[in-house]
Order: C-alpha cells, then structure tokens, then sequence
C-alpha cells in the first residue's frame, strides 16, 4: 500500500509537471517578448525559401547580427512527411502547416517577411528580383531586393520529364494544394462512380486510381489511399466495393530503391496482401484525360505497350529545378556542368560566387534530396554565420585594442594586452568551423495497413524493421519531428479523432 501511495504520488507529480510545461510553453508561444529593430548598418542576409532548409537556418540563426529577410511565395513552414496523411484527411493539412510569421516573431531581432517569389538572382549586382503572385495585389507587385549575402532555399519542383499531358491531367504530391485536391479528386471520382446509370466499364475507370512513381512519396500514398478505402470507404460507399483499385507504377524493377532490398520484398509482399498492384519495370510515356500510356518491359528485355485507365492519377516521379535557380546557373560559368541543381563546396557555397549559399533539394552536394539533409545544412549554415558574425565582432574589437594598446601605458598597456590575448583565444574557438558533415539517421516510410518500413542507422551499422512496432516507432518518431507543440498536438489529435470518428467522406 505503501508503494501504491508513493506510485500514485509520482504520478500525480508527472502529470501536474507535464500541465505546467506544456502550459508555459504555449503560453511563451502566444506572448512573444519585444524584438530589437534590425540594425541597418549590418550585412543584409537574405534567405529565399521557408522549406526544411530555410526555417532551419533561421530556427538557430542569431538574428541580431544580419539584417534578415526572408522571401518566400508560402507563409508557413509544411511538415512534408506527414503530407501523404492530409490527402485522406487522416491528418487535417493545418495541423503540418507553421506560419513563418510565428517563427520569425520568436527572433531575437525583428526579421523582414515578403510573400513573394523571387523570379531571378542577379549575383553579379547582388540583387534578388521579386514578384508577388498571391490573388491580391497591392500598386506594387514586383521589386528588387538588395543583399550582402543570399541562401537560396527554393527547394525543387515536380518532374515530368516532359512526359504530354502529366500537367494536365495528373496530381502531384508536394505542397498543401496538392493533397487538399487529391482528397477532393477521390471523392469526386467515388461519387461521379455512382451516377445513375454510370455504365460498369465507366465505373471501374472511374475508381482506378493510378500513382506513378513508386519512391517514398507514391508508395506512402498508395498506403494511404488503400487504408482509406478499407476504413471509410468501404463502409460509407458499399457500392464502390468491387471496383475500387490501386495501382502503383514504377519504371525500375522494384520501389523504395533507397530502402535495404529485404524492406522492399517487405513492402511488395504487404502491397500485395492489400491488394495493391505494384506495376514495376512500366515506364509511362504519356497521358490522356482518361488513361495512361506505358511501356513494360519484359523479362527478355522486349517491350510491351499498354493502356491503363485511370479515374485519379497522382504523379510522384521525384524533383526538378525550379527556374530561378536554372537561371542563376546559366549565369555562373563554373555551374556550367551541373545538371540537378546548384552545385556546393564542402560549406555550401554556391560554387563560382561567393556570397550565396544554398540548401536542401535545389544544392547538389552528394547527398539525397531530403528534409533530413536540407535541416542539417540549415542548422550549418546558421552555425557558420553566427561564427562569421561573431568572427567580424571580435576582430573590429581587436582592431581597437591594438590602438588602445599601442598608445597606453604600464599597468593599462598589460590589461590591454591580457584583453587582446582573451580576444584572440575566443577568436580560434569561433573559428573552429569545420566544412558539412551529413549525419543520416536512417529512413522511414509508412505503407499502410498500420505498417511502416525504417532503415536505421545504428552505432556504426544499420537497422532493417518492417512492421506494426515500425508503425509505431515513424508514428513517434515524426510526431516528435513536427515544428511545434501546437503541430505536435494537432497531429496526436487528428490521429485520435481519426481513429474515433473515422475520416470525413465530404467533398469540400
Ligand atoms: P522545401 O521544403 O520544398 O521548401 C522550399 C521553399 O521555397 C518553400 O517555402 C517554397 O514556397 C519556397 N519557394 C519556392 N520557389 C521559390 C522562389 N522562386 N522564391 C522564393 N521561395 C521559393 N524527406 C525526409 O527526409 N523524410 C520524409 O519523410 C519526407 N517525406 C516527404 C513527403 C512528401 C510528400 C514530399 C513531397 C517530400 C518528402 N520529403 C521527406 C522530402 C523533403 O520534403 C524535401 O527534401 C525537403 O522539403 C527539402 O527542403 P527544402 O528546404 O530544400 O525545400
Ligand atoms: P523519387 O525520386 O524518390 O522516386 C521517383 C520514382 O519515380 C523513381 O523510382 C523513378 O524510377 C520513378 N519514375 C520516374 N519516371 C517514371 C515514369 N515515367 N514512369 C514510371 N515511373 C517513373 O521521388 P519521390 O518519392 O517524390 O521522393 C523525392 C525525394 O523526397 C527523395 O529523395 C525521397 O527520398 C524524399 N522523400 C522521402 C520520404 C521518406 O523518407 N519517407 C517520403 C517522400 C519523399
């Protein structure tokens, strides 16, 4: 009883401590404290983005010492792991969404915000031209930006490899618009099924939902819609029962190439039990509003034509360039040989300048184009600026000592000295900044069916799981990963409301 009472003592403790820091935090988010007005005799850094690699930046940057502007056509940071659970619903799009206003407010230093895109990079006078292509326009809709420094964070746009008609008439899966259409397009597609008199090949057409591109992003998708169907769907639209079907295309003989080759046997083998069609070695080649045309290749290396019909069509065939940044590498003759983005040195600079920087899906610098690496070269970058910052401050300091030295003397001309000597040990440990590192910390994907595949790396090695303890651990591990406790919340609690209520079969 004893032990009951000191148990129950714990717990009450735990659980008033969780309250009060889960209050004081959201009470520190909704008060931000006064911010210094930027000083306009610093370095103006200007960062083009608010993706992974931007609000990375940003998160660890010592405003205090640049003046900062952030320009960017979206006003939020987006949570893209969780993107594939907003086109179900599973996750309202909200709930990923962090508006760049918040983080910025939380600066020591005010930051300048302008929703805009920058539609070409002048690195010769330095000066970023923007255009404002929201709904509303103001007088002004387009100008030029001036900077000392620049880090270009535009992230990618989707390929299509000129592939006729994958613009038209397809879906794809990158940013808040894409899945609030996706989730509109299924339940279009449910109802436009069950018309009166909607004949049965019709129907069928109509309930295909095709995904091209079977990486991380087509097959979480496919997981997701497949669960979809078999949780809701299936109950709310009975009659759509036989003829709803996902199909997953990809062009290379299996999915997940990123993925340890026994997770992609997991994940074919759990596709299949779903009845998920996985079409691997089809490679499509164009597409019409009602079907798409491939080419599958044969074990003996022929090839075949074929015609899928398709009532949705998501395409997630990965990343391209977007084209300020083509433009900004047709004015640099030492980017002459790249061809998939901006190419780096070992500290991100943009090779053939000096004061861009880039970061995330638009640098080439060896590694994927992920949220992992854009977030670990955005945390760098804020590391090396502050140093550099801190790096300008202690020289200008030292600069003045040495003159104050030089006309001091006796007992003022040794504390000048010992000064100089603190000042020159602070400045080798500033300047300690090796180049980036990339530390990968493994790889996760959900594939429906409450299963999730991770490839971990471990000490020196690496973890393979498949499975619902996997589900269990990507759930934590991204729940944990989300911007803010307000995301953290909202995303536990569209989960909860998900698996209560089930998810919303309205078309909005
Ligand atoms: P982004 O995050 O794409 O940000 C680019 C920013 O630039 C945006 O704010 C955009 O509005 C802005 N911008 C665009 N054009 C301009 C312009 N002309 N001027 C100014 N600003 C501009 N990676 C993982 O590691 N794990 C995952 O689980 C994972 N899941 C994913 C799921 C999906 C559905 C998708 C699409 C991607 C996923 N990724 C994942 C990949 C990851 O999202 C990207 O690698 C990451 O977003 C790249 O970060 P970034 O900062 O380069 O670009
Ligand atoms: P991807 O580049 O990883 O995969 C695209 C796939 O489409 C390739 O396998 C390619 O062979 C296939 N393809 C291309 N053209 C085709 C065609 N015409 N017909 C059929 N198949 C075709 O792209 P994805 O999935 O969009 O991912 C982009 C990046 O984001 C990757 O670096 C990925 O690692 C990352 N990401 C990571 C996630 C995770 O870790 N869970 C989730 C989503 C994305």
């Amino acid at each position: 009883r004893r032990t009951l009472r000191w148990l129950w003592r714990f717990t009450y403790l735990g659980v008033i401590g969780f309250l009060g820091y889960t209050g004081y935090t959201i009470y520190l988010l909704r008060t931000p404290s006064e911010q210094d007005e930027a000083d306009p005799r610093k370095k103006t850094l200007v960062i083009l983005g608010t993706g992974w690699g931007a609000v990375s930046l940003l998160k660890k940057l010592d405003t205090e010492n640049y003046n900062v502007i952030v320009i960017s056509p979206r006003n939020f940071f987006l949570f893209t792991p969780l993107l594939p659970s907003c086109t179900t619903g599973t996750i309202e799009h909200r709930s990923i969404m962090e508006p760049v206003r918040n983080i910025l407010r939380h600066k020591k230093t005010t930051v300048k915000y302008y929703e805009a895109e920058a539609t070409k990079i002048d690195y010769q006078k330095k000066v970023v031209y923007i255009n404002d292509d929201s709904e509303i326009k103001g007088d002004t809709s387009s100008t030029e930006v001036p900077f000392d420094m620049l880090v270009v964070g535009v992230g990618a746009e989707n390929a299509t490899f000129g592939i006729p008609g994958v613009r038209e008439y397809s879906c794809f899966l990158k940013e808040v618009g894409d899945a609030q259409q996706i989730r509109k397009r299924i339940m279009d597609c449910v109802e436009t099924a069950s018309f009166k008199d909607q004949s049965p090949e019709e129907r069928k057409r109509l309930l295909h939902m095709v995904v091209v591109g079977g990486g991380p992003t087509g097959v979480e998708f496919a997981g997701e819609l497949q669960d979809f169907f078999e949780q809701d769907l299936k109950k709310w639209v009975p009659e759509i029962v036989d003829n709803f079907h996902v199909t997953l295309v990809e062009a290379l003989p299996n999915v997940l190439p990123m993925f340890s080759k026994q997770l992609i046997d997991y994940t074919e083998k759990s596709f299949k039990e779903e009845s998920i069609t996985i079409r691997t070695k089809t490679m499509v080649k164009n597409v019409t509003d009602k079907t798409i045309e491939a080419e599958f290749t044969r074990p003996d290396g022929t090839k075949e034509k074929e015609i899928l019909p398709y009532g949705l069509l998501v395409w997630a065939t990965g990343n391209a360039l977007r084209p300020v940044v083509k433009d900004l590498m047709s004015q640099i003759p030492a980017q002459k040989d790249s061809r998939r983005g901006l190419a780096v040195n070992e500290y991100l600079v943009v090779n053939g300048t000096e004061n861009i920087w880039a970061v995330g899906d638009c640098a080439i610098a060896n590694y994927a184009p992920t949220a992992q690496v854009a977030s670990q070269e955005g945390a760098f970058l804020a590391r090396l600026f502050n140093s550099l910052a801190k790096t300008e401050t202690i020289n200008a300091e030292l600069a003045n000592l040495s003159v104050e030295q030089a006309k001091a003397t006796g007992e003022e001309r040794t504390q000048a000295l010992n000064n100089i000597k603190a000042l020159q040990k602070q400045l080798r440990r500033v300047k300690q900044i090796g180049p980036f590192e990339y530390s990968h910390q493994g790889s996760l994907a959900y594939i429906g069916h409450d299963k999730a595949v991770a490839d971990i790396s471990w000490l020196s090695g690496n973890i393979a799981s498949g499975g619902t303890i996997t589900y269990w651990f990507w759930k934590s591990a991204y729940v944990n990963m989300c911007f803010s406790t307000r995301n953290r919340m909202l995303v536990l609690v569209d989960w909860v409301k998900s698996y209560i209520f089930g998810r919303d079969v309205s078309r909005e």
